[in-house]
C-alpha cells in the first residue's frame, strides 16, 4: 500500500488513523484524506500534519457520494488502497434527520465501490470502518461474534449494515479484495461533542446539566481511539482478504458509571473552587427511542489472527482524553462556536 485513500479524515477516529499512520506506524506512504467536512469534520484537526508531511499528505475536500470526484482522486494520486471512515455517525442525529445517513453511509460507500471497482487492477485493499451496532442489542450476557446476524435498530446502524453488507457483496461478486471492521463505542481527543464522554466531559467543566438516558443502565464496550487506529492498520496489513473483525475493548460499563468515572477524573483535574463533585450535575432524562441496552464484543479472531490488544484501560484512556480537552480550549471553543467554519469557508470553499 502506497497511496491510501482515506475518507473522512477530518472526522474523530479518521484524524488520529492519519496522525498515527504518519507519525506512528511502520506505513511509509501517502495518504490522501478525502472529506466533505460536514458538522463532524473539522480540517484544523490535521493542519500541523498539512505542514509536517507535505509530501506524504494531501486533503481533498470531496463528498464520497460524488463519481466525478472520487474517481479524479483514484486516478490522479494512483490510489492502491482505501479506508473508509467517512459516515454520518451519531445515532440521536439519525433518529431526528435519517436523509445523510442514507446517502452517505450507503449511497456514499456504494460509490466508493464502484469506483474501487474500476480500478480494481491496482487496488489492494478496500477497508471498510464500520460499528458493533450493525448486530443490534444484547442481553445483560453473551457477546457479538463476527457470526452475530445483523439486527440493526437505529437508521444510524441500519444504514452501516446496508454499507457493510455491500462491502462484503463486492468481494463475493467482483473479487474486490475487501476486510471489514466492526468496532465497539470509541472515545480520545478530537471527539466532537456530541457523543457521550466528550459531551460529559465539556458540560461537567462548564458546570452544565448532564444528561443521562432512561435509568443509565445500557452499557457500552469502551476502546481509546488509537487501540482502534492501531486495529485497523494491522487489519489492513495482515487481515485476511474478505473477513471481517471484530474489535472492542473488554471493557464494559453501564452509562452511569461512565459519567460518574468521568466526574471523578474531571473533579481530579480541574477541582471545583469549593472542592464539591460534579455528580450534582448528572440529570436523568427521556430516554433515546430503541435504544439498545448492551453491547459487547468478542474480539478474539483479531487478538489471536493478528495478535492485537488494548494498550489503554479506560483510567489512563480518559485521563488521556480529559486532559486533551482541558489542553486544548481554542479547539473546543471553535467547534463549539462552529468558527472553524470560517476556516473551510476561507481554505477550501473552491477547492
Ligand atoms: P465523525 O462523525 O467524527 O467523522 C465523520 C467524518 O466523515 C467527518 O470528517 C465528516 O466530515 C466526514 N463525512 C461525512 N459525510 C461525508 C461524505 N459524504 N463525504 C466525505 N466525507 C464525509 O465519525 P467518527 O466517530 O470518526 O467515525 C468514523 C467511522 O468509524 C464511521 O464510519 C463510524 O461509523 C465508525 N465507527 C465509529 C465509532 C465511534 O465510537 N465513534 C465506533 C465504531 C465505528
Ligand atoms: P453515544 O455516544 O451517542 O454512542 P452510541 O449511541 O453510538 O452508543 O451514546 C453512548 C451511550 O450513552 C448510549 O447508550 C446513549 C447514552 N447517552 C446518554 O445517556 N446521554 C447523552 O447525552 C448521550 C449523547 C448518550
Amino acid at each position: 500500500m502506497n497511496n491510501i485513500l482515506v475518507t473522512g479524515g477530518c472526522g474523530f477516529i479518521g484524524t488520529v488513523f492519519i496522525r498515527y499512520l504518519l507519525s506512528d506506524s511502520d506505513f511509509k506512504g501517502r495518504i490522501i484524506n478525502v472529506d466533505k467536512l460536514t458538522y463532524a469534520g473539522n480540517p484544523d484537526n490535521l493542519a500541523d500534519i498539512e505542514k509536517a508531511y507535505p509530501e506524504r499528505y494531501r486533503f481533498i475536500k470531496s463528498d464520497i457520494c460524488d463519481p466525478e470526484a472520487m474517481s479524479f482522486a483514484f486516478k490522479t494520486y494512483d490510489i492502491d488502497a482505501v479506508c473508509n471512515f467517512a459516515a454520518e455517525s451519531h445515532v440521536d442525529r439519525s433518529i431526528a434527520a435519517p436523509n445523510a445517513f442514507i446517502k452517505t453511509n450507503i449511497e456514499g460507500t456504494f460509490n466508493l465501490l464502484e469506483v474501487a471497482r474500476k480500478y480494481a487492477d491496482r487496488l489492494v485493499l478496500f477497508h471498510h470502518v464500520s460499528t458493533d451496532e450493525v448486530y443490534g442489542s444484547l442481553a445483560y450476557n453473551g457477546f457479538f461474534t463476527e457470526d452475530t446476524p445483523y439486527k440493526p435498530s437505529s437508521p444510524y446502524s441500519a444504514s452501516k449494515a446496508a454499507s457493510d453488507h455491500l462491502v462484503r457483496a463486492y468481494s463475493k461478486t467482483y473479487a474486490l479484495p475487501v476486510t471489514i471492521s466492526n468496532c465497539s463505542n470509541n472515545y480520545g481527543p478530537y471527539q466532537f461533542p456530541e457523543k457521550l464522554i466528550p459531551l460529559m466531559i465539556l458540560n461537567a467543566l462548564e458546570n452544565k446539566p448532564l444528561p443521562v438516558y432512561g435509568d443509565g443502565r445500557n452499557i457500552r464496550d469502551w476502546l481509546f481511539v488509537t487501540d482502534h487506529c492501531r486495529a485497523v492498520w494491522e487489519i489492513m496489513k495482515r487481515g485476511r482478504r474478505g473477513q471481517t473483525y471484530n474489535i472492542g475493548g473488554h471493557c464494559e460499563k453501564a452509562n452511569i458509571d461512565t459519567v460518574n468515572g468521568v466526574c471523578e477524573m474531571v473533579d481530579e483535574l480541574k477541582p471545583r473552587a469549593d472542592h464539591t463533585s460534579r455528580k450534582d450535575l448528572i440529570t436523568f432524562i427521556k430516554d433515546r427511542p430503541g435504544h439498545d441496552l448492551r453491547y459487547a464484543i468478542d474480539c478474539s479472531k483479531l487478538e489471536k489472527e493478528l495478535d492485537w490488544t488494548p494498550i489503554e484501560s479506560f483510567e489512563t484512556g480518559l485521563r488521556k482524553t480529559i486532559q486533551w480537552y482541558l489542553d486544548n480550549p481554542l479547539w473546543v471553543q471553535r467547534v463549539k462556536s462552529g468558527n472553524y467554519r470560517n476556516w473551510i469557508k476561507q481554505h477550501y470553499e473552491d477547492a
